[in-house]
């Protein structure tokens, strides 16, 4: 390396200095066995790890983090590992979305307060992903991304279960009476049978192929089972990447660019995504400077569905690796992508290049889709001025285009007392709706826009309905449900305004969710409207109610919104 690169290389400040400052960033670290070449100015790359026995999902990133700094070594650099706040989507409460922010914050301070020249984030559970991008955005070194990958293929009594996905099932079944507890106790275990995350295509598999469509990761990263050795061999590799990354100067926001963002749009809509992308994506974009509006996803709802994974069709993400995973993905979908730069330098045609699939039937062409038009569509109205979004591939096609009266939960403590009740004044038209789930009002906006079906309808043998919340749901969930509804209930939208009996129509195709009650009426509701107490008043949630922003927006925090890349000057001592 030459003498010029590192002199500019932004670990010097802490390590390369003859003074008493850097004696003490030295010795400290000398106390680990370091030898005096650790700090002759190589690349020092940071290996921000989300790993956490709470977070199981995550559980298997120890090991990914020893091939990492194989490659690092391996390259000729210096690879530190450090921990962050790890969020684990199924053990925490209210909801993981709450922590995104602070876990983004964490990374965000982690990276730039360390000596560190580039960064490899290892995460995967769903909050980890786009809250460790959301930090390194803000910080803008050369940035690379390892998941955890997807768990085997869930077995239960012969067949393939998926994550998430046949837990809504299994458990409508026992509330319908059609499946006896002692089965549905008894799928846990086969369900998780392996290290990783999700094996549907849920937020978590949704974002390892976003990150993989924006040239995040090498190729291959999304789909690799979480046990498989080539995903500890992808991990060596990509420590010898970053190094390169280092010295070519390539940083998160090089490749993190408008193009890559289409991209990621496009690609949500062939791989039957979650909606929580939409959340995710506009956040990362506000974090690196990339103009991305909420309206910007329809440019994707008449994308196909490619990708035949649960919760949209029948496969895993197994089967979906071996079908090709990603790379046999973005050749079908090559005609839609723009030109973008990756992790690699090239451009992101290199990760589909010769890319073969294996199964038509997991991974299908552009000739002969799973289903015509899978893209999210943004929904706009009266109901919601700010809008809303629906995911009409995981939807009953017949309610796409539906007008009921609204059945009304003020809060999801009135929705679970009420929906069991067999005496529930609704119908299989009745639109249910469900208020202050937003990201102020639950806070954090939880996954529970995809309620459960009233139990008197339910054991009529209904499986769906028209629900409408500012809630989100899992990427694993399924149904004609209106999510994300902005502004939220808390925060004075129209939502906080219905009244059951009132009429609400929805319409898809025309992109439209109104609410049919004139505006005399509605302006003296809004006279008469008082939010709800917050339910937090100190700590770090106080901090998250007054400044996060809706939905339409990503949901940050306002004064997170962009990056300071500024060197750090000052010393501790
Ligand atoms: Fe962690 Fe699904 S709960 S990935």
């Amino acid at each position: 390396m030459s003498d010029k690169k590192v002199k500019q290389r932004r670990s010097q400040a802490w390590y390369g200095k003859l003074d008493r400052d850097g004696f003490i960033h030295r010795s400290w670290m000398k106390n680990q066995g370091y030898p005096d070449h650790a700090f002759d100015g190589r690349p020092i790359i940071g290996i921000c790890n989300t790993w956490s026995e709470l977070t199981p999902c995550n559980s298997g990133l120890r090991d990914l983090a020893e091939g990492v700094k194989r490659g690092v070594w391996e390259a000729g650099g210096f690879p530190v590992e450090f921990p962050v706040m790890s969020l684990g989507e199924t053990q925490m409460k209210p909801t993981a979305m709450l922590f995104r922010n602070l876990l983004a914050m964490d990374v965000e301070e982690s990276i730039r307060a360390y000596g560190i020249d580039g960064v490899v984030l290892l995460g995967g559970c769903d909050k980890t992903t786009p809250g460790q991008l959301m930090g390194a955005a803000s910080v803008d070194l050369p940035t690379i991304v390892v998941s955890s990958g997807p768990m085997l293929n869930g077995k239960f009594k012969g067949q393939d279960i998926g994550s998430g996905t046949d837990v809504w099932k299994f458990s409508e079944a026992v509330r319908a009476g059609t499946m006896k507890l002692v089965d549905f106790m008894d799928a846990e275990a086969g369900m998780s049978r392996s290290k990783g995350v999700c094996m549907t295509m849920g937020t978590a598999s949704t974002m390892a192929a976003l990150v993989e469509a924006m040239g995040m990761s090498l190729p291959t990263n999304a789909a690799l089972p979480a046990v498989d050795a080539r995903r500890m061999t992808l991990a060596h590799l990509t420590g010898k990447r970053i190094v390169e990354m280092v010295e070519e100067d390539l940083k998160f926001s090089d490749v993190m660019t408008q193009e890559s963002f289409l991209n990621a749009i496009m690609t949500n809509a062939a791989v039957g995504g979650s909606t929580n992308a939409v959340v995710h994506l506009l956040a990362i974009a506000g974090r690196v400077g990339v103009e991305l509006e909420l309206d910007t996803f329809n440019l994707a709802s008449e994308v196909p569905l490619l990708v035949n994974c649960m919760p949209s069709g029948k496969y895993l993400m197994e089967d979906f690796c071996y079908a090709g995973g990603m790379p046999a993905v973005l050749a079908q979908i090559s005609s839609l992508l723009q030109p973008a730069r990756t992790v690699l330098g090239g451009d992101i045609s290199t990760y589909y290049e010769g890319a073969q699939c294996y199964n038509q039937d997991v991974i299908r062409s552009l000739d002969d889709p799973l289903k015509p038009a899978a893209g999210l569509r943004v929904l706009r109205g009266n109901l919601a001025p700010d809008g809303a979004i629906i995911k009409p591939s995981a939807a009953t096609a017949a309610l796409l285009e539906h007008e009921g009266e609204a059945y009304v939960f003020e809060n999801i403590e009135d929705f679970k007392s009420k929906v069991d009740d067999l005496d529930l004044p609704v119908t299989k038209d009745t639109v249910l709706v469900l208020k202050g789930c937003g990201p102020k009002g639950y806070p954090g906006m939880p996954e529970v826009g995809n309620m459960p079906i009233p139990a008197k309808l339910a054991q009529q043998g209904v499986k769906d309905m028209v629900r409408v919340s500012d809630a989100r749901m899992s990427g694993t969930a399924f149904g004609t449900v209106v999510l994300h509804v902005s502004p939220e209930a808390q925060a004075g939208g129209p939502l906080a305004l219905v009244k059951t009996g009132d009429k609400i129509r929805l319409s898809a195709s025309q992109g439209q969710l109104e609410l049919l009650v004139d505006e005399a009426e509605l302006q003296a509701r809004r006279d008469q409207w008082q939010p709800d107490a917050p339910h937090y008043t100190r700590g770090y949630a106080k901090m998250y109610i007054d400044h996060v922003m809706g939905a339409d927006k990503g949901a940050d925090l306002d004064f997170l919104v962009g990056k300071d890349t500024r060197p750090v000057t000052r010393e501790s001592h």
